[in-house]
């Protein structure tokens, strides 16, 4: 609003102070082509052009006024300039080491051979299953986070347990082969990834349950209230959701709104902040809807 006003009151005041000169010149033509007045009526009129163009070099001034004021004002400010953001820094870990807190597997991304955690241990966290069971570890480096998590969400009145988290690869194998006997291969890929592609193989993924079994691994846990807050929260321990709704064809899998994978605070964060890409897309690889071969 500000800068059509000012323009219009420079454009006005600049159109006034050019027709100056040109009034200026009308007068005097006026004045020869007049006949003489008598003193009285000279007086009283030659008064009327001094005070005209007094009232155009005020306007014109106030323009020049305005003008200098909005060229002060709208300096160009100091510009940030691409370069002095800051970009995320993609390479800050490894993707593709099976050991790395960014791996990234998929149905083209199998794990090392034998690949298993430095550390495992049992977050201090309600666990689902017994305290021994293989699956109630989880890689060391993710318990601080977990343990808050759940913690905050207690504070909320919200119960969250451990459902499943490290799963060796002869694990992953004897559940996968029990899906594909119960439901068939095609099915069972849909759900369940095949030994060396499961990210529970790394300890870093978790699948939450309430503590009553409510919705345990199915898709109306995202309707719980401790479903709902996990999907809005977790991200600010680092934990991401990572078969989202409608993702099937890029990370494989349908939605899982109880698996979440930690990834850590920082990246957690920036793909909350980029409208939640999945990991494929973030790090631009392939989508992997199936398995090679
Ligand atoms: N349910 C996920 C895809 C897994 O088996 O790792
Ligand atoms: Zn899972």
């Amino acid at each position: 609003m500000r800068g059509p006003l000012n323009l219009y009151i420079i454009f006005h005041s600049l159109s006034m102070l050019m027709l100056l000169p040109v009034s200026a010149q009308t007068y005097t033509l006026r004045l020869m082509s007049r006949p003489a007045k008598t003193p009285k009526q000279s007086s009283k009129s030659s008064k009327l052009p001094i005070v005209v163009a007094i009232l155009i070099v005020f306007a014109g001034l106030i323009g020049v006024w305005f003008l200098i004021m909005n060229s002060i004002e709208e300096e160009p400010k100091e510009q940030t300039s691409d370069s002095e953001i800051e970009e995320f820094d993609r390479s800050q870990h490894s993707i593709d080491d099976s050991s790395s807190i960014w791996v990234i597997t998929n149905k083209q991304r199998p794990l090392q051979p034998g690949y298993t955690p430095e550390e495992l241990v049992n977050p201090d966290i309600p666990l689902y299953g017994p305290r021994d069971a293989e699956n109630m570890l989880v890689d060391a480096r993710i318990t601080n986070d977990l343990e808050q998590l759940v913690r905050e969400a207690e504070e909320e009145g919200l119960n969250i347990a451990l459902g499943s988290g490290y799963r060796s690869e002869s694990y992953q194998r004897g559940i996968y082969n029990n899906y594909v006997e119960q439901h068939g291969e095609e099915e069972a890929d849909r759900f369940s990834a095949r030994p060396r592609h499961s990210e529970h193989q790394t300890g870093l993924a978790v699948d939450f349950v309430r503590p009553d079994g409510e919705c345990s691994f199915q898709a109306c846990f995202a309707d719980l209230p401790e479903g709902e807050w996990l999907i809005e929260n977790a991200y600010r321990y680092g934990f991401i959701l990572r078969y989202q709704e409608n993702t099937e064809d890029i990370v494989g899998y349908q939605y899982e709104p109880w698996h979440f994978r930690y990834v850590g605070r920082e990246l957690a964060e920036e793909l909350h902040a980029q409208g939640k890409p999945t990991l494929e897309e973030f790090f631009d690889l392939s989508p992997a809807p199936d398995y090679e071969g």
